[in-house]
């Protein structure tokens, strides 16, 4: 199952909203498509949505009702503006578009069709360095669990939220196979179930041995000592190692931390944003509230309830045992594990915020 594609000059990509009752796939030609399909999380984790707002580009830019160059920047800025405000947290979105915008601006003297040429090129990069990575950090990560581990995730790390096998299910998956995981607990992450929609579906079809639990059933696994590690993806990772991720992360490396239990970050080097200095600074998404006042599509709080929907949280570098990327596995103290990668473009991303 590959989450986002290009497909013969088009985006094909599974509606993860409709998970797991049907599996439907959807292919347009149309940047407006995929960036609604950002914005209601048909497509989402932060790697996926690197590589679809790198696609959405070259629809915008390949659309053939462009002739002229004027025509096709401007086509290409509208996309970009929209696009980079679809959704604020996750760093990948903002990498793909500056990279995108880089190779654009570059290429504008050499015509249109040279722009859409190594646009297309840039964007099979994105997917390709993310399909790599994937593959790594589940290789590099698997080496931190014990025999016969039982491991709690949270909200959505595999395939769905790559373009390849996923960050924290890559690990799980292929620690898996080396018999180091003997069950997965898996919060079900309210508000919108990407645990108990997703990522269940995805361990099944993997075959790894998974228990869905309410979010507040954690602490009482981890004070019976049932969870041997927590593992989980980011959104952004600030240069001092402050992670953001789901919202609900953040409590159970607090957990983890008072029961004595490593946690574990798994991102590739494209969520490390080293121009946001600490996790205060990183933009949290505040979601609609219809999301918290309903489930499954029926009401559950009283009309007109106040409510506090962020999508994320952040948990700070001092509760994170490693960060495992493509590039090795990151062990406190962070913020020089991060300050010595080396890593192109820094310095890009904040010109497209
Ligand atoms: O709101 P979502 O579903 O896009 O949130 C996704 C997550 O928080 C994931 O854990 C994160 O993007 C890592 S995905 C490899």
């Amino acid at each position: 199952m590959v989450a986002v594609d290009w497909v013969g000059g088009s985006v094909r990509f599974i509606d993860q909203t409709r998970l797991p009752a049907e599996e439907r796939f959807e292919q347009t030609a149309d940047w407006r498509v995929v960036e609604e399909a950002i914005r209601a999380l048909r497509i989402r984790g932060a790697p996926a949505l690197g590589v679809a707002a790198a696609f959405a580009l070259c629809l915008a830019a390949g659309d053939p009702r462009i002739t002229s160059m004027n025509d096709l920047q401007l086509a290409f800025r509208t996309a970009l503006e929209g696009l980079a405000a679809s959704r604020p947290t996750a760093v990948n979105l903002f990498t793909a578009l500056a990279r995108m915008r880089r190779v654009a601006e570059h290429s504008f003297p050499s015509g249109v069709a040279a722009v859409r040429e190594r646009l297309l090129r840039e964007a099979l990069a994105i997917r390709q360095e993310d399909v790599d990575a994937c593959r790594t950090i589940g290789e590099l990560g698997a080496q931190l669990l014990e025999a016969r581990s039982t491991v709690l995730t949270h909200c959505n790390a595999g395939a769905l939220a790559t373009a390849g096998t996923g960050t924290a299910l890559s690990v799980i998956v292929s620690a898996w196979t080396q018999g180091r995981i003997a069950r997965v607990y898996v919060d079900e992450t309210r508000p919108l179930f990407q645990g108990a929609r997703l990522t269940t579906w995805e361990l099944g079809r993997a075959g790894v041995p998974h228990t869905l639990i309410t979010d507040s059933t954690a602490g009482s696994l981890f004070r019976r000592g049932a969870i041997s590690a927590v593992i989980v993806g980011a959104d952004r990772i600030a240069a001092n190692g402050d992670t953001a991720n789901k919202v609900g992360t953040y409590p159970l490396a607090v957990l983890a931390l008072h029961h004595g239990v490593p946690f574990f970050i798994a991102a590739p080097t494209s969520t490390i944003d080293r121009e946001t200095p600490t996790g205060d600074d990183i933009p949290i998404e505040e979601r609609d509230p219809a999301e918290v006042t309903h489930a499954g599509g029926i009401r559950i709080a009283p009309e007109g309830v106040e409510v506090f929907a962020p999508a994320f949280d952040v948990t700070p570098q001092e509760l994170i045992g490693a960060i495992v990327t493509e590039a090795g596995i990151l062990r406190p103290p962070l913020a020089s594990a991060i300050a010595r990668l080396a890593f192109p473009a820094d310095g890009e991303r904040a010109e497209v915020r």
